[in-house]
């Protein structure tokens, strides 16, 4: 694919009011999510959770694209169209997360680096094959300010795989994903979350320019800066937005077309409502829009509940939560939209 497919590509992940649907949950992850609902975790049932999620009627109003799962990409809905064609044939362009999970550094140490590298130019023609895009990496970064988290160890290793991939996406045809996601696990203060990302994301775009990585065909996806889950003092959904905003000003070249925030473990609601109050501080030199897994799904999950009874009622859960999404992607979302009937 030449540089302007790919940033053709990129564009449209990031159309104004549309964004991605991350369903790429690896079968550990799904399995976790799918125990606390006492769903039994099969392949049927993962395939048939997904068909009701991408099946959506009018999911295409809202979601750019969708993330998969190795397994997923190669799964079919119940009349027999694999996932892929079923979402081209709707305007959704399919994508396929390469990364492999994180793992501990070598030399004890208890930070993360992400894996996936090795073999993966193959495994990249394979998925183009199978229809997809856009590809997602996920690094993931740990804030523990009494260990001194991260490491300059960590966000160089990190940096510099989510670099080869990156590399290796645009070579092969896919428009990379990039994640770098600090997490909110911690009970760091904002101001701490604001440095590591800052920082984490100078690291990720200088490996970027050094593996020649065109920033026209890609999407960043940062983590928003905000407040440790355990930080007695939470900052406001006003300062959220802010400070993300003056992270991403500080770190992304204004020729990356768009930046897909993740979810990371917000509410629904408050995930949006941050997406929300950061378009309408607009406009800004890239599209502001989500790439969420939990905040889109969550809800739609528990009405499904492993029921073949419940997929219309949990699709009307999926595509109002997508519809408020996208209205955060314009700055057009109001609290009370979000109890209005599904
Ligand atoms: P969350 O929105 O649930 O954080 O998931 C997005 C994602 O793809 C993480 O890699």
């Amino acid at each position: 694919m030449s540089a302007t497919d790919l940033a053709a590509v990129a564009q449209a992940m990031v159309a104004r009011g549309r964004g991605v649907l991350a369903a790429d949950e690896s079968n550990a992850t799904i399995t976790k999510r799918f125990a606390a609902l006492g769903i039994e975790s099969t392949e049927e049932n993962r395939r048939a959770y997904r068909d009701t999620l991408l099946s959506t009627p009018g999911l295409e109003d809202y979601i750019s694209g969708v993330i998969l799962y190795d397994e997923t990409i190669r799964q079919s809905s119940a009349d027999g169209t694999p996932f892929p064609t079923m979402l081209a044939q709707r305007s959704i362009l399919p994508g396929i997360k390469v990364d492999t999970g994180s793992m501990p550094l070598a030399n004890d140490n208890d930070e993360q680096v992400t894996e996936g590298l090795d073999g993966l130019r193959k495994r990249i023609a394979e998925y183009v094959s199978l229809g997809a895009k856009f590809a997602k990496w996920r690094a993931v970064i740990i804030i523990d300010e009494a260990r001194g988290f991260p490491s300059d160890y960590a966000l160089h290793c990190n940096a510099h795989a989510l670099a080869r991939y990156g590399a290796l996406c645009q070579e092969g045809g896919l428009v990379p994903i990039i994640e770098p996601e600090v997490l909110m696990d911690g009970s760091n203060d904002i101001d701490v979350c604001f440095d590591v990302t800052v920082h984490a994301q100078r690291r990720v775009f200088q490996e970027l320019d050094r593996q020649q990585v065109d920033p026209r065909g890609m999407v960043l996806k940062p983590n928003m800066v905000i407040s440790g889950k355990g930080c007695a003092t939470q900052a406001s959904p006003q300062e959220v937005a802010e400070r993300t905003l003056e992270c991403l000003y500080r770190t992304v070249p204004p020729a990356v077309p768009g930046i897909a925030f993740l979810s990371g473990g917000q509410s629904a609601s408050v995930a949006t409502e941050h997406l929300d109050l950061m378009n309408r501080m607009g406009p800004h030199p890239w599209q502001l829009t989500f790439s969420y897994g939990r905040a889109l799904q969550d809800e739609a999950l528990r009405t499904w509940k492993g029921s073949t009874d419940n997929v219309a009622e949990a699709q009307k859960v999926a595509s109002h939560r997508a519809s408020l999404t996208s209205a955060a992607a314009t700055g057009t979302y109001s609290r009370d939209m979000e109890s209005a009937a599904v």
